[in-house]
């Protein structure tokens, strides 16, 4: 699979450049990763062990996951989704997403649930969690859309042998040769795109 050269490009020429690609995608194209990526993803007896997972809601033409989150449902898993914290607002909660869940537009405008404390899942909780990235490399390092979101969640694991699975969710148009990462930067366990499963060695 062609991956994108990165040689002399910074980390915001990569987004610039990634965030088009994946926003140029036809529906159609959109429609078939996003139930490739599904088909993938859930055959994974990693996918399957696992009882609570995070997910989230596509924007700016990531992967969708609605497949995904359907089979979740189905499997009885309890899926959650990134919520911005009210207090800290460059931390994540995650909350359990429902039939019944009420749906609001962030700061971002992105979707998330709107705030229940009971439904919130703590994150040390999850097997599994699906994250969104803007671009990725075969060793697992991920580019993110630049707020460290997902790395400040993750960087009280960084000596702990315990944490939730990682798996970026991505088109195939996001992998990079080689990405500059910093030293804050949360590698990923696994990347899942709709033509290949990279599970990077450690
Ligand atoms: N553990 C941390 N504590 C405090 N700040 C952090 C931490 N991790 C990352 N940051 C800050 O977040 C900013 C953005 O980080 P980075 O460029 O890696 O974002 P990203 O991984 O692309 O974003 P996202 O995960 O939200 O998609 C950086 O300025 C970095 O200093
Ligand atoms: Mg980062």
């Amino acid at each position: 699979m062609a991956s994108l050269p990165s040689e002399g490009l910074s980390r915001g020429d990569l987004r610039k450049r990634l965030r088009t690609q994946r926003n140029s995608l036809t529906p159609e194209a959109q429609h078939d990763a996003a139930h490739m990526l599904a088909e993938q993803l859930t055959k994974l007896p990693e996918w399957q062990r696992a009882n609570t997972v995070a997910a989230y809601l596509e924007n700016d033409g990531e992967v969708g996951l609605q497949a995904v989150i359907n089979s979740a449902n189905q499997a009885d898993k309890i899926l959650s989704l990134p919520v911005i914290h009210p207090f800290n607002r460059q931390h994540l909660l995650f909350l359990r997403y429902h039939q019944n869940t009420v749906l609001t537009r962030n700061r971002f405008n992105i979707q998330e649930p709107v705030l229940r404390c009971p439904d919130v899942v703590p994150f040390s909780h999850h097997q599994l969690i699906l994250m969104p990235l803007v671009g990725f490399d075969a060793d697992g390092n991920r580019l993110g859309m630049g707020g460290g979101f997902y790395d400040r969640v993750l960087a009280p694991y960084r000596h702990r042998e315990n944490r939730p699975l990682l798996i970026g969710t991505a088109h195939d148009c996001q992998h990079v040769d080689h990405l500059p990462i910093e030293p804050w930067d949360f590698p990923l366990d696994m990347v899942i795109t709709p033509s290949h499963v990279f599970r990077p060695a450690r």
